[in-house]
């Protein structure tokens, strides 16, 4: 299995500019973006709500607002693993926010053996945006099933490149293609990939959402800038056309592919 990025790929994003003010906007985005909220409030709080959860890790944590998510949604105790020192203390700082103690952000490769004796100890594990910086996901995905106790849940969250992001990022910021495995988000390959795992029961498999404009990337590079900034102001239309015409053609732009499965064995 090969890693698809390395460190310096999420350290600088981490570093950069007031952490204080950076945790605002991530808040903020958390709270007004429809396509979050809708992937929170519509599927995973109301499916999560009564399996009797205590305790959450996600891995690859930074900056945690996956965790406050379960957090106050299910009340559950969170938990982040996180390999860049950067991510781990901004982690760190939006958990302080919320009453929650440094100690429950573990800064440590996932891979780590130092982390073993962790396996098999929460009710919960999530990865949102982790899986498929990986060639083979599959190994990835068995590791993080074996933090969950047997009867817990795992949550695994990828974005969609597919369509127009796979086309904006290819012209306007290659890296992104080369970081992310986008062979296992076509035809349904990472739902078959989730359902041929061992001791994983998929319960909820799904795309979610309408068109994202987070999903397009400019690499400081000032034409898609502005193009995203203007594709950010008539994205509410954008939204539109995309479900009520492009989704009902099979090309909707849903940024997101959710697995909720269950740890059986
Ligand atoms: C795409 S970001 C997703 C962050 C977060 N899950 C979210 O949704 O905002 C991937 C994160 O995984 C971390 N990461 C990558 N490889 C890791 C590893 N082997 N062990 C722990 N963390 C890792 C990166 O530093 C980065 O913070």
């Amino acid at each position: 299995m090969k890693r698809l990025t390395e460190k310096d790929d999420w350290s600088p994003d981490y570093a950069e500019s007031d952490s204080e003010h950076r945790i605002d906007g991530i808040e903020e985005f958390y709270r007004t973006n429809e396509n979050i909220r809708e992937l929170w409030d519509r599927v995973l709080l109301p499916r999560l709500r009564d399996c009797g959860a205590r305790t959450a890790v996600e891995i690859g944590s930074a900056p945690g607002q996956n965790l406050i998510e379960l957090a106050n949604g299910l009340g559950i105790t969170p938990f982040g693993i996180e390999y860049t020192e950067e991510g781990a203390e901004l982690n760190r700082r939006l958990f302080a926010r919320h009453g929650i103690g440094a100690d429950h952000v573990l800064c440590d490769d996932f891979f780590s053996p130092a982390l073993d004796s962790r396996l098999g100890t929460f009710d919960i594990a999530l990865s949102f945006g982790f899986v498929e910086h990986f060639d083979d996901p599959v190994p990835v995905i068995r590791r993080q099933l074996e933090f969950c106790r047997v009867g817990g849940y795992v949550i695994i969250i990828i974005p969609d490149l597919r369509g127009i992001y796979y086309v904006w990022n290819a012209v306007f910021n290659a890296r992104v293609i080369e970081t992310h495995n986008t062979t296992m988000m076509r035809n349904d390959s990472f739902f078959k990939m989730c359902e041929g795992i061992a001791s994983l029961e998929v319960i909820f498999k799904g795309s979610i959402g309408t068109f994202e404009y987070g999903l397009l990337t400019h690499a400081g590079k000032f034409i898609p800038r502005a193009g995203i900034s203007l594709v950010r102001r008539i994205s509410p239309a954008i939204r539109a056309f995309d479900r009520h015409v492009l989704a009902r053609l099979g090309l909707g732009q849903s940024p997101y592919l959710v697995v909720i499965g269950k740890r059986v064995g």
